[in-house]
């Protein structure tokens, strides 16, 4: 066990964490050259095409140092906040940790809060300062700010280039030095912490883990503390590239097991093993069960593929344990799903795999997040979509959840990131200077606020130059208005949100705007109202086509016209009807767009 490294790297998204994960593979011949391909660890098609690490991964390496051979796990852990739950899993995991900085970018806002979960958890922390290649990296300037941010030495920091195999050595040398030998007793009563679960379609769920105390022995008889559930160790091993069988993994160790289960739903990351006889009275520390943020409901295009969808989505999920969904029904839209999601991200990346991997097309519907009301008989009512909300005269109050933003950005955005932040209903309630120049701030916000395009606006206002960082701080109470849209007079349940009161009268003029302009003209005027209860706030019509398309064809010759229909129909794969008015698809979602 002296001899023995768990250790993790975290930093923010792009600062180069994979690349350099690859590279000390290869320095210790983990991977042979030719099997190395970039980003080894992302071995998810769509990480790899997006460049980005979304499920956390194991590896062991071996490392020959000062005469002795060092075993080094490196647990990978995501770097985009919808995940953070998984990074401070992957923490509670190691003994150390390697902070990369990207040296041209300096300190972001999830270096930090990765850095906070790290110190919190007692870790080891080796600064690493990366991307020296760069031309334009700014070594003194982020070291000054790495300095200033954990309290270390400027000589702790390594300088290193994962593109260019800087400082490998000098990285896993540390490791070996600095990161202290797991603590634990391999006789003591089992305790083993989930953090992570990887779906295999041959061997089913492989439950990765790190034994704190105690011996697992292949054949013993498991309990999962936070479920309750039991298994029989079938097979257990460490995580080389491959997996390696072993016949046990005892204290220290970061190993998988194999034991027929079919779920990820089933393994809760963050959940203590131990044996079924002689179990430990104590489950490892900090066990929470992941939330859903968001939520929208999916439904299959075709309507007769619902059952399809559904099949697709319990393969999705057993790989997939953060996301959440149970049957709707929607009068626009028929059978479909509300689906809760980690985060916008999480939600896309939802969408994409149900796309790509089962070969869906859905339409998804406006994002929405959770809100808690208290009914006039005091009963507590959760609402996961606008059409769960009660009638007004039904509902003493409701509370929406609020999160705590933390932004860094570079001096001169300042007052256009406190204007952002204002307008989406925020409270300032920091401002630090870390260098002259880049500023760090935090903000109390509405979680609904943000979802949608919050991101996207922060970073062309700074022209990329802010990253944020956020968690939830809990409910507060809030004037939230349910707002409907009609369609020649039909409620159109699709299009329905819940925004606050000062913003419904903007929001219903700018979605009915968009909607008219997203509505394909039809044979008839269309009638498009938002209203707030019996009240309409806003109104607009889609003029009636003054020709049928083909009308201007007659005359014309036969294939040009079977061309115009051809694309009429084509259009129509990703339309609904609602009475007797077509939707496409866009229109559905285009709330995320109306300002
Ligand atoms: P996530 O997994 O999404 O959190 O990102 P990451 O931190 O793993 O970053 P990744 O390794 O994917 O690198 C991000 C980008 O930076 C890629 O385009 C890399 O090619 C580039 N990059 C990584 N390391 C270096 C480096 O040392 N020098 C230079 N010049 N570029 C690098």
């Amino acid at each position: 066990m002296k001899n023995i490294r768990n250790f993790c790297i975290i930093a923010h998204i792009d600062h180069g964490k994979s690349t350099l994960a690859d590279r000390l593979l290869e320095f210790t011949s983990t991977v042979a050259k030719r099997d190395m391909q970039a980003q080894l660890l992302d071995n998810m098609d769509l990480e790899r095409e997006r460049g980005i690490t979304i499920k956390s991964h194991a590896i062991q390496m071996q490392y020959p140092y000062k005469g002795e051979l060092y075993t080094l796990n490196l647990i990978d852990t995501p770097g985009h906040v919808d995940f953070s739950y998984e990074v401070s899993r992957s923490i509670a995991a190691c003994e150390g940790a390697l902070l990369i900085v990207d040296a041209s970018q300096g300190i972001e806002a999830q270096t930090i809060s990765n850095l906070y979960l790290a110190i919190g958890a007692d870790l080891e922390i080796i600064p690493v300062l990366n991307k020296i290649d760069l031309p334009h990296a700014m070594p003194e300037e982020v070291t000054d700010e790495i300095v200033d941010l954990i309290g270390c030495k400027p000589e702790d920091i390594i300088h290193a280039s994962g593109k260019a195999g800087i400082g490998i050595e000098n990285i896993l040398n540390a490791i070996c030095e600095r990161v202290p030998a797991p603590k634990g007793d391999p006789n003591a009563p089992l305790q083993a912490l989930i953090f992570d679960s990887v779906f295999n379609s041959y061997r089913g769920i492989e439950v990765l883990f790190r034994i704190k105390n105690g011996t697992m022995r292949k054949g013993d008889k498991l309990r999962f503390m936070a479920t309750g559930k039991e298994y029989g160790a079938d097979e257990i091993g460490v995580l080389k590239l491959n997996q390696e069988a072993r016949q046990e993994v005892s204290a220290g160790d970061v190993g998988y097991l194999i034991s027929g289960i079919k779920e990820a739903r089933e393994v809760k990351v963050g959940d203590t093993i131990t044996h079924v006889n002689n179990p430990t009275p104590e489950a490892i520390q900090g066990f929470a069960d992941v939330k859903p943020m968001v939520f929208a409901g999916i439904y299959p295009v075709d309507t007769t593929e619902y059952e399809e969808l559904r099949s697709s989505m319990e393969k999705l999920q057993l790989n997939d344990a953060s996301l959440v969904w149970e049957p709707e029904t929607s009068v626009a839209l028929g059978f479909g799903f509300r689906c809760g999601f980690l985060g916008m991200l999480h939600m896309e990346i939802v969408q994409e795999r149900l796309e790509r991997e089962f070969n869906m097309t859905v339409i998804t519907t406006v994002p929405s997040v959770q809100f808690h009301a208290t009914g006039t008989k005091d009963q507590e009512l959760v609402i996961n979509a606008p059409s769960d909300m009660p009638e007004p005269n039904l509902i003493k109050h409701i509370e929406e959840p609020y999160i705590k933003a933390q932004i860094i950005t570079a001096s001169e955005y300042v007052g256009a990131i406190i204007t952002l932040c204002m307008d989406k209903r925020g409270i300032i309630k920091g401002q630090s200077y870390l260098t002259s120049e880049r500023v760090e701030m935090s903000f109390e916000l509405p979680l609904s606020e943000i979802v949608f395009d919050f991101f996207d606006k922060l970073k062309s206002i700074s022209r990329g130059y802010a990253s944020l960082d956020y968690e939830l701080i809990g409910f507060r109470e809030s004037d939230m208005v349910k707002l409907d849209v009609m369609l020649n007079g039909e409620k159109v349940d699709a299009l329905s949100a819940i925004v606050h009161r000062s913003k419904s009268y903007e929001w219903g003029k700018r979605l009915c705007e968009k909607l008219r302009e997203l509505l394909p003209r039809q044979m008839f005027d269309i009638a498009i109202q938002a209203s707030i209860g019996q009240k309409i706030i806003a109104r607009e019509t889609v003029k009636a086509l003054r020709k049928n398309v083909i009308a201007k064809c007659y005359g014309g010759d036969i294939s040009r016209k079977r061309k115009l229909l051809e694309k009429q129909k084509e259009g129509k794969k990703r339309m609904r009807s609602v009475g007797s008015v077509e939707i496409p698809q866009e229109a559905f979602l285009a709330v995320l767009k109306i300002d």
